[in-house]
């Protein structure tokens, strides 16, 4: 038996000011897509944008519903959008922003176990790495560099 061991990386800025421009540009508008979030059962607001290789800037918001489970994430949300609104054009970064009616969060809001899944696919599809940016409503920014580095040993196409 060999023990293995699995690392991981991400940058963390102290303010917006501190990131790269398009990083911010990107983060920003998550900010602004997060007031049309529809969450009126966890009153948790989260806003995804996109930044594509094109360069159009594509922004989203979680979306819920009654029947609990089906709720779409706001990452679902913007990855699919930017898919339909522009076939095979590669999204280059991802920002998510979050927004909690009881407390302010000061931490990132990290995205979950399926949203990490469809950024991992996203980029298996289009052969292209996301930078992914994440914030809370106030704190520090955590920038993964790829999909894989919030997701390692990923499932994948490579299985099927
Ligand atoms: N949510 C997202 O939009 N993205 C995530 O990565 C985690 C959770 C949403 C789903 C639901 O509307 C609310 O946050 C609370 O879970």
């Amino acid at each position: 038996m060999k023990k293995r061991t699995i690392t991981t990386h991400y940058e963390c800025y102290d303010s917006v000011e501190e990131l790269p421009e398009n990083d911010r540009a990107v983060l920003l508008l998550a900010k602004k897509s997060l007031e049309n979030s529809y969450s009126p059962y966890s009153q948790f607001k989260v806003g995804a944008a996109v930044l594509l290789r094109n360069g159009e800037l594509l922004g989203g918001s979680n979306y819920e519903n009654a029947s609990y489970p089906l709720c779409i994430c706001a990452e679902q949300t913007v990855l699919t959008t930017a898919a339909n609104l522009y076939p095979g054009v590669a999204p280059l970064m991802i920002a998510v922003a979050i927004r909690n009616s009881n407390q302010v969060i000061d931490k990132p809001g990290l995205p979950c176990g399926a949203c990490r899944q469809v950024i991992c696919e996203t980029e298996m599809k289009n052969n292209q790495q996301m930078r992914v940016i994440l914030q809370g409503e106030t704190g520090p920014i955590f920038v993964f560099e790829n999909g894989l580095d919030l997701l390692p040993l990923a499932f994948d196409r490579t299985f099927l």
